[in-house]
C-alpha cells in the first residue's frame, strides 16, 4: 500500500525542525480570553494582537454583539439549510440589502465564507474554453476557484501591468476573457494598480473580477475598496470580498451590476450546496456594514497607525514589505524561517502577537512577519509595539 501520506513528507519534516531548535509552535497559538478587538490572553499572556485582519475593530462593537443575541434568541442557533431550500431568513437578505446600499451596487449574494465566494463565482462564470488572466500572487480560493471551473488560466508577474496586457492580447478571437485582481495583497500589504489594470482589462474585451478582501470597510472615501480609490469601481464587474476582517464575523459575497447577476443563486454549487450563515452572523454582519458607511473617522485614525508603525519600523532598521505604507498590512522581512520563528516568539514573549507567514502563502519564498493594524489600536499602543520590535529584533539579532 502507498502512503497517501507520503506526499506531506517535507512539512512534516520542516516542522519537526522548527519545533526541535525549541521555539513555541507559531501555528497553534490559543487565544484563551480576548479582552478587545486589541487584546488577548494568549498562552496565559496579556497580549496586544498585531495580527488579526480586524481591521475597523467591529468585533466587541456593542450595536454589533446586541444584533448577535438579539438573532440568536429570535431565529435559533442556526438555519440547517441551504439558502435556495429552507436556508434564507430575513437576516440574509438584510445583509444582502446592507451590502447592495454600502458598495451602490444593484445585487449581492452571500456566501458561507470568502473563499466560498471565490471558489464559487470564478468557477461558475469561467468554465472550459474561457480564459482567466489573474495575478500570480492571488489567494488561495482564486486558485482554486479557477481549478474548479476548468477555464484555461494565464498567470502574470505579479502587479506587472505590461504582463498582464500581453496574456490578454494572446487570447484567442471570441474566447470568453476574465481578469482576476486583488485590491490589496495580504502578504506583503501592497496595493494592486487598478486604474491601469481595469482599462486594459475593458479595452481588451475582459470582465473583471477584484478580491477586495483587505480593503473593504478601509480603502476609500466610502470604504468601498481598492477600486473605490483609484475611481475604477464602476468598470469592476464583480467585487467579492469578506466578512472575516474589517466586518468582524464570518461569510462571504460578491456584489455586482451584471443584469443576470440573480441566475448565479441557482446555478453556483458553492452557494447551492452548503448551510446559510447563522442568523446571529448574518445579523452581526448587516449592523456592521452598515455602522462602516459611517466609518471616516475610524479611516483615519487607521492610516495613521499604518503610517506610524511602518515609518517606526523603517527607522528602526526592519525591511519591509512596501517602500511607503498602503494598507493596514505591514510585512516585516524575516531572513529566513529559523530567524522569523524566533523572532515571533520574541515578540509574543513580550506581548506582542503577529502572523508567522510563510511559503507556499508568501510570495518568492519569503518568511515573513504580518502586521495588521486595527482602527481601535491607540497611538500609545503603537508606540509600545515599535519598543517590543526594538528588543525583539536586537535579542534576534534581526536589526
Ligand atoms: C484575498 C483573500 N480573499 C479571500 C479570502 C477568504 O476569506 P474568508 O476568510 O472569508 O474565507 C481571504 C482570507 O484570508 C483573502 O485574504
Amino acid at each position: 500500500m502507498t502512503d497517501l501520506f507520503s506526499k506531506f513528507d517535507d512539512i512534516i519534516a520542516m516542522r519537526e525542525n522548527l519545533l526541535a531548535s525549541g521555539v513555541e509552535d507559531p501555528f497553534s497559538l490559543v487565544m484563551e480570553k480576548v479582552l478587545s478587538p486589541t487584546r488577548a490572553i494568549c498562552n496565559g499572556r496579556d497580549t496586544i494582537l498585531l495580527g488579526t485582519y480586524n481591521y475597523m475593530g467591529m468585533t466587541f462593537d456593542p450595536d454589533v454583539i446586541q444584533a448577535g443575541k438579539d438573532a440568536l434568541d429570535n431565529f435559533g442557533a442556526g438555519t440547517t439549510g441551504s439558502r435556495v431550500l429552507n436556508g434564507t431568513y430575513r437576516g440574509h437578505r438584510d445583509v444582502e440589502d446592507a451590502l447592495m446600499e454600502f458598495y451602490a451596487m444593484d445585487h449581492a449574494m452571500v456566501f458561507s465564507t470568502g473563499y466560498q465566494a471565490n471558489l464559487g463565482i470564478i468557477s461558475t462564470i469561467a468554465g472550459k474554453g474561457d480564459y482567466i488572466v489573474l495575478d500570480i500572487d492571488s489567494h488561495a480560493s482564486i486558485w482554486d476557484g479557477c481549478k474548479l471551473g476548468d477555464a484555461e488560466v494565464v498567470p502574470f508577474k505579479h502587479n506587472d501591468i505590461e504582463a498582464m496586457e500581453k496574456r490578454l492580447k494572446r487570447i484567442p478571437e471570441g474566447a470568453g476573457k476574465l481578469v482576476i485582481l486583488e485590491g490589496v495583497y495580504s502578504m506583503l500589504g501592497d496595493i494592486a494598480p487598478l486604474k491601469e489594470m481595469v482599462r486594459i482589462a475593458k479595452e481588451n474585451g475582459a470582465m473583471v473580477l477584484v478580491d477586495e478582501a483587505h480593503s473593504m470597510g478601509f480603502i476609500g472615501e466610502h470604504g468601498r475598496g481598492v477600486a473605490e480609490a483609484q475611481g475604477v469601481i464602476d468598470d469592476v464587474d464583480f467585487i467579492i470580498g469578506t466578512f472575516s476582517k474589517s466586518v468582524g464575523t464570518v461569510g462571504g459575497f460578491c456584489v455586482s451590476n451584471h443584469p443576470k447577476f440573480e441566475i448565479m443563486r441557482l446555478v453556483c454549487r458553492p452557494y447551492v450546496f452548503t448551510a446559510s450563515l447563522p442568523p446571529s452572523v448574518v445579523a452581526t454582519a448587516a449592523t456592521s456594514i452598515r455602522k462602516l458607511m459611517h466609518g471616516s473617522n475610524k479611516r483615519a485614525h487607521l492610516w495613521e497607525n499604518s503610517k506610524r508603525l511602518h515609518g517606526g519600523l523603517t527607522a528602526l532598521g526592519f525591511q519591509l514589505g512596501t517602500k511607503e505604507p498602503q494598507s493596514a498590512i505591514v510585512a516585516v522581512i524575516m531572513p529566513d524561517l529559523q530567524r522569523g520563528a524566533a523572532m515571533w516568539e520574541a515578540l509574543l514573549h513580550e506581548g506582542l502577537y503577529v502572523n508567522l507567514a510563510r511559503p507556499p502563502a508568501t510570495p518568492a519564498n519569503m518568511t515573513l512577519l504580518r502586521c495588521s493594524l486595527c482602527a481601535e489600536h491607540s497611538a500609545e499602543q503603537v508606540e509600545t509595539i515599535l519598543g517590543i520590535f526594538e528588543r525583539a529584533g536586537k535579542a534576534v539579532g534581526i536589526i
